[in-house]
């Protein structure tokens, strides 16, 4: 998500702007045990072209039943498989053997992924893959780097750590990042040695079902990788109360997490949770303007909006607030919506009709509320879930567009006055998932930087991830962190073994 730009290859050698192929889907089944099947009821669930509402496919869906296969599946090359004997080495060259695959794959998974989520293409494959191929090679590197301590205890004995896969790890994903939450949710668990369940969002499942195949391609033992695609309250569910399950990790909304841990507290399931957010971005009038507003954009528009940290409230110093929002409102004017496959598309649609509905019920609520909509507001075009950047000024804190999560292209921007007033009032939120300042002053940097509440502060840029950064909410934001060496942490039990040397 750093660095969006777009590739030589996008345009072709005549100047005109190409168009990417659209893909052919070739997996639909679920992955249980090695194995391609369809669901035991047979039932199916489509999965739409959000830019054109037609229909891609139809996918396997999976439910309380599959998911029992899937887990037995992932229990038993937990506990008797290949996998665990395996030196820690080899699960690291797998792993990187996954990610030359995806790598080798990269046209073909950035367009599928473009065709399920609508995300721009230009975004897919400068962002979501590589990303995705950097994640899986960091956490190969890990595979056998992940050792216990010698403790020095009183008394003539051995004392000694070892850090255990924890098991089977349940995994449930969104839609707005589909391939690189794989990655994110793979990597450290195969690294730790658990097997894994995975269930994808039901708006976004191909992406997933490819990797799996390349997965098997590179060499997973059976039942390491299994993938069940379905609804959240059925498959979902199931995962998660299923006692199989060691670990239950979750990437999505806050309300879904609250239920996910009720129902995990029957089997006292490990959880790590990674969910919304309301980030305040915050722009001191000493800013290099153009990168300030180069990055608002960015931190707000960037995947339509559907970032759980979106700098969705964006605080800018009362010297400088009209000008800004001025060449900010030129900006959004500027984006451009359409066809995700044309490399020049900057901005697609929305995932589907359900995000569209919840935008446009904000942007209402924002002008009832008395916000000034500076720009956009409608949908675009006729055909597909496209909604116009949105720009509102004249925000007060207690509106619900200031505080809850739109998840789309609407971007409030509220002046402020002092340090101290932005600092209240950015952690004036029950989110805390991540936090912007743009500043040339180094203290004001570090002082937002330690005063802001939040697992992510990001200083004169936005949206800045690495594999090696840990990613993870204070507060309502989440559970746990995700990259990382402290992610490993999620997939392994620490056991103290204490050997008598008397003896
Ligand atoms: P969601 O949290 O309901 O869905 C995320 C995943 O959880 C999907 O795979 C879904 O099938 C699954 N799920 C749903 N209910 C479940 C249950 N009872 N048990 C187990 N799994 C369940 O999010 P949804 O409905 O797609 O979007 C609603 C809002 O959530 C968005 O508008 C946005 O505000 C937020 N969101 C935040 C994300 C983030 O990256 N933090 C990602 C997606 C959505
Ligand atoms: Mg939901």
């Amino acid at each position: 998500m750093a660095t969006v730009k777009t590739r030589s290859t996008a345009k072709s050698s005549n100047g005109r702007h190409e168009s990417t192929p659209v893909p052919k889907v070739k997996q639909t089944k679920l992955l249980i045990g090695g194995k391609w099947v369809p669901a035991r009821s047979g039932k199916t669930f489509a999965t739409y072209n959000p830019a054109t509402e037609e229909k891609i496919a139809d996918v396997a869906e999976a439910d309380a039943a599959d998911v029992d296969l899937a887990v037995k599946a992932a229990r038993k090359a937990f506990d008797d498989g290949p996998w665990r004997r395996m030196d820690a080495r080899d699960r690291g060259r797998l792993l990187n053997r996954l990610a030359d695959l995806v790598e080798a794959n990269l046209e073909e998974l950035a367009a599928l992924e473009t065709l399920d989520n609508g995300k721009p293409i230009r975004d897919s494959r400068a962002a979501d893959l590589p990303l995705a191929v950097d994640c899986l090679r960091y956490y190969a590197g890990w595979a056998d780097k992940i050792h216990g301590d010698t403790i020095p205890v009183r008394g003539n004995y051995f004392c000694y750590t070892r850090r255990e896969p924890l098991g089977v790890a349940g995994q449930i994903i969104p839609w707005n990042f589909p391939l690189l939450m794989v990655a994110w949710k793979w990597g450290p668990a195969l690294a730790a040695g658990c097997t894994i369940v995975m269930k994808p969002a039901e708006q976004t499942p191909l992406s997933c079902l490819r990797i799996a195949e390349l997965a098997m391609e590179a060499g997973f033992p059976d039942g390491v990788i299994n993938v069940v695609p379905g609804y959240g309250p059925t498959a979902g569910a199931a995962l998660v109360k299923h006692p199989g399950v060691d670990k239950i990790a979750f990437t999505g909304s806050t309300e879904t997490a609250q239920h996910i841990m009720r129902d995990a507290a029957a089997t006292l399931k490990r959880t790590t949770f990674e969910l919304g957010g309301k980030s305040p971005n915050i722009v001191f009038a000493d800013a290099s303007q153009d990168a300030a507003i180069q990055g608002s954009e960015f931190g707000l528009f960037f995947n339509q909006g559907q970032c759980c940290c979106a700098g969705s409230r964006l605080y800018v110093e009362q010297s400088i607030h009209d000008d800004f929002v001025d060449r900010l409102v030129k900006r959004a004017k500027g984006r451009k919506l359409g066809n995700p496959f044309e490399a020049s598309t900057t901005q697609g649609p929305q995932v589907d009709q359900d995000q569209f509905d919840k935008i446009m019920h904000y942007i209402d609520s924002g002008k009832t509320a008395g916000a000034s909509l500076l720009t956009g507001g409608k949908r675009h075009g006729k055909q597909g879930y496209f909604v116009q950047p949105t720009v509102f000024t004249d925000v007060q804190d207690d509106m619900a567009i200031a505080r809850e999560e739109i998840f789309g292209p609407v971007l409030c921007v509220m002046p402020f006055r002092s340090i101290d007033e932005v600092i209240q009032r950015a952690n004036d939120t029950n989110y805390g998932l991540a936090a912007a300042v743009w500043t040339r002053d180094v203290s004001k940097a570090h002082r937002i930087a330690e005063s802001v509440r939040a697992g992510t502060v990001w200083v004169n840029c936005y949206d800045v991830f690495d594999a090696a950064a840990p990613f993870g909410g204070f507060k309502q934001s989440g559970i746990g962190r995700e990259l990382g060496e402290v992610a490993l942490a999620n997939y392994t039990e620490l056991k103290t073994v204490t050997v008598n040397l008397n003896s």
